[in-house]
């Protein structure tokens, strides 16, 4: 079973936006399998610092998406971005200093970020940005 599995229910309407989601969940994905598979280290730190870029360069999309709409709540969406990156590069820099494995309680708190990320912050933008005429 997938750790995160996708559904139409995620979407915020852009398809592009759509695509980035959908690649960050299944790089929650594939690390929840490098867990149960028991990869090496290596292999681990590798799909986290694919999971930091990838957040990194979707917060950076989608920001530039509404800045060029003016949305009212683009300075909030900024603001939550930069948590959500400093929580994420935190656990990262903790699991490669060695302090914390990669295990279900990780897993979890990724899972939940990424879901409260999608689903609270994003949902809200996705009938402004249609409303631009940006699908
Ligand atoms: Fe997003």
């Amino acid at each position: 079973m997938a750790l995160f599995d996708w559904n139409d229910s995620y979407s915020v309407g852009v398809q592009e936006l759509d695509q980035q989601h959908k690649k960050l969940v299944a790089t929650l994905n594939q690390l929840h399998q490098a867990m149960l598979s028991r990869q090496s280290r290596e292999a681990i730190g590798t799909l986290l610092s694919q999971l930091v870029n990838y957040t990194n360069s979707h917060f950076v999309d989608e920001e530039q998406y509404l800045a060029r709409t003016q949305y009212p709540k683009l300075a909030e969406q900024k603001k939550m971005h930069g948590n959500l990156s400093k929580q994420v590069l935190e656990f990262v820099g903790r699991y490669e200093r060695g302090e914390i494995a990669l295990d279900i309680h990780l897993l979890d708190f990724l899972r939940k970020w990424l879901m409260e990320h999608i689903l609270e912050e994003d949902k809200e933008y996705g009938p402004w940005l249609n409303k631009a005429g940006i699908r």
